[in-house]
Parts: C-alpha cells; structure tokens; sequence
C-alpha cells in the first residue's frame, strides 16, 4: 500500500528526511505552511509519516512515496522544493545525488529488491517552481546547477543551512543565493522559518553560488573556533592537572563574557558531561579523532585558489587531519620526547587561565578575520579572470547579522563585526575595526595571548589555532616581511626577477654570481 497520504496543494516539498530535513518539515509546518516531506528510501518515509501522524503540525504535514506523485500537489506558481541531500565533491565526484534528482532522474527505494524510476526534477516540477538546494554543495556544483537551471526556465537557490537539527527545528541561519527572482517567491517563507536576531537569520547573500560560497566559509570558521576552544580546554587539562569539570567554571564565565556563542556554550555544557557506563568524564572517553565532511577543507582550497590567507582556518584543518592518525600519534608518543610539563604555581595557574580567555579571544578575532576576508575578495574578484566563479558581491553586514542567530558560530563578537561592516563595507579586515583594534592593541591582551603560545611551545602542546591566528596577526601588521630575501631566492635560482624598493618595475634581477 502507498505511504502517499496528500491532501489539497501544498506549499514546498522536502526532500530528504535526514534529521535536518525532517526537522525542516515541522518547522516549515509549524509556520503555516503546508510540507511534503519525501524520502528516496520509502520506509524511511514512512516512519515519518507514523511519527508525524502524531504531532500537532499533522494536518499541514503530508508525505509521498515519490517526488514525483509530491510534485503532482505542488502549489503552481509559488511552489518550491527544498533538498536536503549530501552533496558530492565537484573533484572526486562531478555527477553527485544532486545532479540525479535535478537533471537525470533518481529512484524511490522500496526496499532491496523493489525500486521504481523517478524522473528528474526539471520535468517534473510544474513551471516557475523555486527548486533550492540546502545542503553544504560545493559553491562550483552550485554555479554550475544555477546555470543548467536556468537554462531549462527554473529558479533555483543555493542556501546554506546552519544550526544542526535542533537549529532545523526552532531556526537555523539560511543563506541563500542564486536567482533573486527565486528568492522572491520563496524568500518571506524561508525568513519565517528562520531564526531571529535583529530580524530574520536569512538573507539573499547575491547570485549564483553567493550562499553556499558564505555556508563553506561559515564552516572553516566553524573549524578554526572549533579548535581554537579545544585547544583551551586540552591545555588546561594539560598543564594544570584540570577535570573536565574544573574547567567547566572558567569555560562558563568567558561564555558569560564576550566570548558568548554558540560553540563556547556547547563546550561548556560538554565538560560538565558524565559517561554513564563508566561514570568518568565524558570527554575522557570520546576518541581524540576528529571527523571531517569536507566543508572546512572546501573553505581552504577555496581560500588558496584566490590567494587569501587563513592560516587558523587551515591549521584547524590539519589538526583534524593530525589528529585522524591515532595509532601512528600513539606510537610516536613514545617514541618522540618532550622535556616534562612545567609546573605552576598558584600565581602561574591564575595566570595562565587569563591568558587562555584572552588568547582564546585573538583566535576567535582572527577566525573571522579570515573568514570576512575571504568572502570579500571572492566578491572583489573578477569572474572573467576565473572562468565565471565569484560573479556575485556579498553584502557582509548582512553576513555578519544573519550569523548572529540560528548557526553554529552565532557568537557576541559578531555584533562589532557587523557594525563595521555597516559603517564601512569595504573594511580590509576586520582587526582594524575601531572596537576590535582597541582590544588587539591593548598590552596586557597581547602579552596573554604571546604568553599563552609561548606556554604551549614550551610544553609541547598544540597550539594549532592559537598559535597560527597570533602568527596571523603579527603577519598581516607587519610592514615589512621575510619575503625579500624568497624574492632574492627566486630570482637567484630561477632568475624569476623581482620588485625594488626604491622605483616601481617587475623584472629587476640579483647582481650576477661569481
Ligand atoms: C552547520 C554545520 C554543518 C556541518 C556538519 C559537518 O552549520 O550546521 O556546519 O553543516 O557541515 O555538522 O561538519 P564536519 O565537517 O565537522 O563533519
């Protein structure tokens, strides 16, 4: 028997019931809009359906076993399409799940044995349908989707989506790009589903592949706080002999403070966990192996393919990637040695705990810092110079407004960022934001988070992000930097020529050697 139980048109289908997804549904549902929610895996459907029969937003939900029998009640105009699929990589995987269900047509799973044929989107969704994308697709997938999309008349968004499944469910951060005539269909909808800081965390973020180009950056910033805060905590735990539990309290006030956000609040709360099979520490039983989908790798290749540093972004990168090698770091434990930790007395202890707040705080800076910068110079670039990419101008007070709520790095500090971009939106980089610039100048600041690095160097520990963002800093202020003498290199050994000091001209060359 069909799982199909529709009812009257409908506003949007959803497809793809993972836990965004169906989350999604009910949240879409309980703003007054009328879901189908359709999975490629039919029983998965079903136990939707069973589950949904038994909630309040029952009579706005319906589901169908096929995307096409959902697209036969779609409102017509108006009517959108959401999925919410993985996305492939473009490089390892040009033709990804994506592709199928938009252009080549997909399957409904019944089971094992039993599939039926499903026509692709483009001719089964009635005209002027707004088709959107919400996974985490690479921003090239996205242009090149825009383009075939609109080839065949049909509007398509690329929106990134933040916030988890819980963010799904009460309002995550939605940053769409693509067609705006798409976004006007479907805009005011994905604004009321939105979360809410200072008005709706959703905004067209400009054409093409605008959205998921600001979602990849989110999450190299993602990464880079991620680590940063990880770091923190190991170190504390490290060089003071701390619990989870101790470290708790401190976490708690820098998240009372001006570190607030989402990422110190959840780190907060996880040290204060308790495995309870063993009743230890819950961190002390997770694995020191981290995961990876790809997003925070796409931010970096992205940022090498324009030649924008984000140095905390990469490091936190490959400290995942560092970290992925357990077995390997395990027998190098051993085999490798550092001079024993330090010990600290009760002034050093102090000490060191208010440089981790201040050090912490310069990792933080520099994370968005890298990643504004990153998107500004994707809109400063010009297409024609890279095949058509970065055809679109990211407005970055809205950026900075509609990550305050809803995403993962919802944090205080995006309230200076956005005023500076607000007051001046071609600002270089965000460190030289009055307000920001005031805190990173200040001595005593600089001094903990030079002290904090120093600390980790001299013990051995990571300092992965801290470190790099302080390198980051000292960079990007330094006038003058060793790449004279890689210029002289250059030129000495491939007579590459270079730039003088004192007159303008490319080819200058080194006095020839004896
Ligand atoms: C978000 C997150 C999310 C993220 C996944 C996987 O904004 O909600 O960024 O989209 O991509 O949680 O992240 P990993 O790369 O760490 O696996």
């Amino acid at each position: 028997m069909s799982v199909t139980n529709l009812q009257g048109d409908y506003d949007l289908i959803l497809y793809g019931l993972g836990v965004m997804g169906e989350n999604l549904v009910r949240n879409f549902a309980r703003n007054g809009y009328r879901v189908i929610g359709v999975n490629y895996v039919v029983p998965v459907t079903e136990k939707f359906a069973r589950q949904v029969a038994r909630e309040d937003v029952r009579d706005r939900v319906g589901v169908a076993e096929t995307l096409a029998e959902a697209c036969k009640r779609l409102k017509s105009p108006g009517g959108a399409v959401l999925t919410m699929i993985t996305a492939n990589d473009p490089v390892t995987q040009p033709w990804g799940p994506i592709d199928q269900v938009f252009f080549s047509g997909s399957q409904a799973v019944r089971s094992d044995t039993e599939r039926e044929e499903v026509p692709p989107l483009v001719e089964l969704a009635p005209e002027g349908t707004v088709i959107i994308d919400g996974g985490n697709s690479h921003p090239r997938s996205t242009r090149r989707r825009c383009a075939e999309l609109e080839k065949r008349n049909m509007l398509f968004l690329g929106a990134g989506v933040s916030g988890g499944p819980d963010g799904a469910l009460k309002g995550p951060c939605i940053m769409p790009g693509g067609s705006r005539k798409a976004y006007d269909v479907v805009g005011k909808m994905l604004q009321d589903v939105a979360a809410q800081a200072d008005g709706p965390c959703c905004a067209f973020m400009g054409p093409h592949e605008a959205g998921h180009y600001v979602k990849s950056v989110h999450n190299g910033i993602e990464y880079g706080i991620m680590q940063a805060i990880s770091e923190v905590y190991h170190a504390l735990a490290r060089l003071l002999g701390l619990k989870p539990a101790e470290i708790q309290p401190i976490f708690a006030e820098m998240n009372a403070g001006r570190h607030g956000g989402y990422l110190m609040e959840i780190s907060t709360e996880i040290l204060g966990l308790t495995d309870a099979e063993t009743g230890a520490p819950m961190l002390d039983v997770v694995l020191d192996r981290a995961g990876q989908k790809g997003t925070g790798k796409w931010t970096s290749q992205l940022a090498f393919d324009l030649g924008v540093p984000v140095p905390t972004l990469a490091a936190a990168l490959q400290a995942r990637i560092m970290s992925s090698f357990k077995p390997e770091r395990v027998a190098a434990a051993d085999a490798l040695a550092c001079a024993p930790l330090k010990e600290f007395d009760p002034e050093g202890r102090d000490k060191l705990i208010e440089a981790a707040g201040d050090a912490l705080y310069g990792a933080m800076i520099a994370s968005y810092a890298q990643g504004c910068w990153l998107i500004q110079e994707a809109s400063r670039a010009d297409p024609d110079e890279h095949g058509g990419d970065y055809d679109f101008t990211v407005p970055m007070d809205e950026v900075a407004r509609i990550w305050k709520g809803g995403c993962v790095i919802r944090s205080r500090l995006l309230d200076p960022i956005r005023e500076a971009f607000l007051e001046n939106p071609d600002l270089h980089n965000i460190m030289l934001a009055p307000p920001l610039r005031r805190i990173l100048n200040d001595g005593s600041f600089q001094q903990n988070w030079r002290a904090w690095v120093r600390t980790m160097v001299e013990n051995g520990l990571p300092a992965d992000a801290i470190g790099n963002s302080l390198n980051y800093f000292d960079t990007y202020r330094a006038a003058r930097l060793p790449a004279d003498m890689i210029q002289a290199q250059r030129d000495r050994f491939g007579k590459h020529g270079f730039e003088r000091t004192d007159r303008p001209g490319k080819g200058h060359h080194l006095p020839p050697s004896d």
